[in-house]
């Protein structure tokens, strides 16, 4: 779908002849003296349009108004997340129609903040996916919407953040490609594929380990994940270079078990399909270096994808089993279904190396983060009080929420055991925390952070698929460690590189 960003008062998007006009209507609305203003007072007036956020009102080949379709969207109090809302609504009930082409407008909203746009053009874009891979030509269900033209008021003040979003919506769209692919289309080769292709952008490198690699760096513990598959598994390390090389990077860990059938601890056959998604750490991190690979920010990234299946064999790991760490732990495998720490403990030592400014692993790690926090908020654990504010505060702003959770050492006892330094699980209670204090062990070496990311990376049931997150939360973290960044600019030299592109941007 193309996006393009367009200066447009009221009474010139009156006259701009389309398939579907979208028009958000806040609480505040200034009337003007022009068709489209007279139409959406009046709509308020007479009650049949509701300002309640995600509120739709419907017209078709109204006078004064070129557009054929006309939606009315309530927007609340103008507010980013209700502008999802309303978006959201108004181009789902879009996805039915023949809409080729839409503007949205937004100059109906007064004191448009960048964030409010880039909220905007990401609603739109998720309210039209579909995921289309494995089905057959006649069963493909592609976004019949081709072509958006977002109307503002001031195309330079909502630049910044279209840009942001324009970014956003093709790394959304890459992380939910691969999570929603099925594991016979998503392997550990194939995520390495995907990686090799992301290298093709500036400032992206890619090196790919495979068996013989890993086994020379001691990564003991992923190796004893893998050994069950016959499926080779692959260490994966994208580098990001955007800043001298002196500016120490931030490194981004995904965990990237692309199938998790328990292992020798098998799990229960119900909804086991659903394991398919136990690669979303891995898929975010893919969807991150696109989006920088977009936005050329000034900062160095690297990211870590540990990827590989767990699958119950005759060579497969066995509980009870002691691998040794690249880190020189020894670990009890005590279950081999609690495999994601130990693919993402020789990550995190494998991250030491970069010197890192800090490391932050994202992984469907626990059933129990689920029972905890559920779709709503991911599960953030830290060792570093400004790292968690500002993991924190980039949930926020990006509209992807979550946690703070705690790391008492009071946590760490029920992994003690007889027979190694550690056991990969403790009792039944806490089952997120106890797997993250598991983690904290192999994150001494720089400030770390741990995304549980089990209940908000896809959704079950008739709306099952991937959500993306938390690749907006992770974006805006990276954005704000731009040094001397001014808030809401990107550095000259991006600026300079990027603004010709987006103007008119295909996602
Ligand atoms: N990938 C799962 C976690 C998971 C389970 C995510 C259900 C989303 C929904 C992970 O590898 C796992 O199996 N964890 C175990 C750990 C336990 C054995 C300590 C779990 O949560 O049951
Ligand atoms: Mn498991
Ligand atoms: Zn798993």
């Amino acid at each position: 779908m193309d996006f393009e960003l367009k200066t447009l008062t009221r009474a010139r998007i009156c006259n701009e002849k389309c398939d579907a006009l979208i028009v958000l209507i806040p609480q505040d609305l200034n009337s003007d003296d022009d068709p489209l203003s007279a139409l959406s007072a009046l709509a308020i007036k007479s009650g049949d349009l509701e300002i309640k956020a995600g509120r739709l009102l419907s017209a078709y080949r109204t006078p004064g108004i070129a557009a054929i379709r006309i939606v009315l969207v309530g927007a609340g109090d103008g507010s980013p997340k209700n502008i999802r809302t309303a978006v959201n609504a108004a181009f789902g009930a879009l996805k039915t129609s023949n809409a080729q082409r839409a503007i949205l407008c937004l100059s109906t909203l007064n004191n448009l903040q960048p964030d409010a746009v880039r909220a905007a053009v990401v609603a739109c874009s998720e309210a039209v996916y579909s995921y289309n891979t494995t089905k057959s030509k006649s069963k493909a269900t592609p976004a019949k919407l081709q072509r958006v033209v977002v109307g503002v008021s001031d195309a330079a003040t909502a630049r910044a953040g279209f840009d942001k979003g324009i970014a956003l919506v093709k790394g959304l769209a890459i992380a939910k490609e691969w999570a929603n692919r099925p594991a016979n289309y998503a392997t550990p080769t194939l995520l390495a594929g995907a990686a090799r292709e992301l290298a093709e952008s500036r400032n992206i490198e890619v090196e790919i380990l495979g068996p013989k690699e890993v086994a020379k760096l001691g990564m003991g513990s992923f190796m004893a994940v893998a050994q069950g598959s016959a499926e080779p598994l692959r260490f994966i390390i994208l580098r990001y270079n955007g800043a001298a090389k002196a500016m120490a990077p931030v490194v981004l860990i995904g965990k990237g078990i692309t199938f998790d059938t328990g292992g020798i601890s098998l799990k229960p056959g119900s909804e086991m399909d659903e394991m398919k998604f136990d690669m979303c750490g891995a898929a975010s991190v893919l969807g991150i270096f696109r989006a920088l690979a977009e936005l050329q920010p000034a900062l160095n990234v690297v990211g870590l994808i540990p990827a590989s299946e767990n699958m119950p064999d005759g060579r497969a790991v066995k509980p009870g089993d002691v691998v040794t760490s690249m880190s020189g732990q020894t670990i009890e495998i005590l279950n081999t279904d609690a495999e994601g720490r130990l693919v993402l403990c020789d990550a995190l030592t494998y991250a030491e190396r970069f010197k890192p400014k800090a490391v932050v692993d994202i992984a469907t790690l626990t059933g129990a983060c689920v029972v905890a926090l559920g779709g709503v908020r991911s599960a953030l654990f830290s060792t570093d009080e400004q790292l968690a504010v500002a993991l924190q505060a980039a949930g926020e702003s990006s509209l992807d929420l979550c946690w703070r959770m705690p790391l008492d050492e009071e946590y760490a006892e029920g992994l003690k055991t007889n027979f190694a330094d550690v056991a990969n699980i403790a009792g039944r209670a806490a089952g997120a925390v106890t797997a993250a204090k598991f983690l904290q062990r192999f994150a001494s070496r720089f400030p770390w952070a741990h995304l549980d990311i089990a209940g908000t990376a896809w959704k079950g049931g008739t709306a099952k698929g991937a959500t993306g997150r938390p690749v907006a939360l992770l974006l805006d973290y990276l954005l704000s460690q731009i040094p001397s960044a001014v808030p809401g600019k990107a550095p000259a030299k991006a600026k300079l590189l990027k603004s010709k592109a987006a103007t008119k941007t295909r996602a």
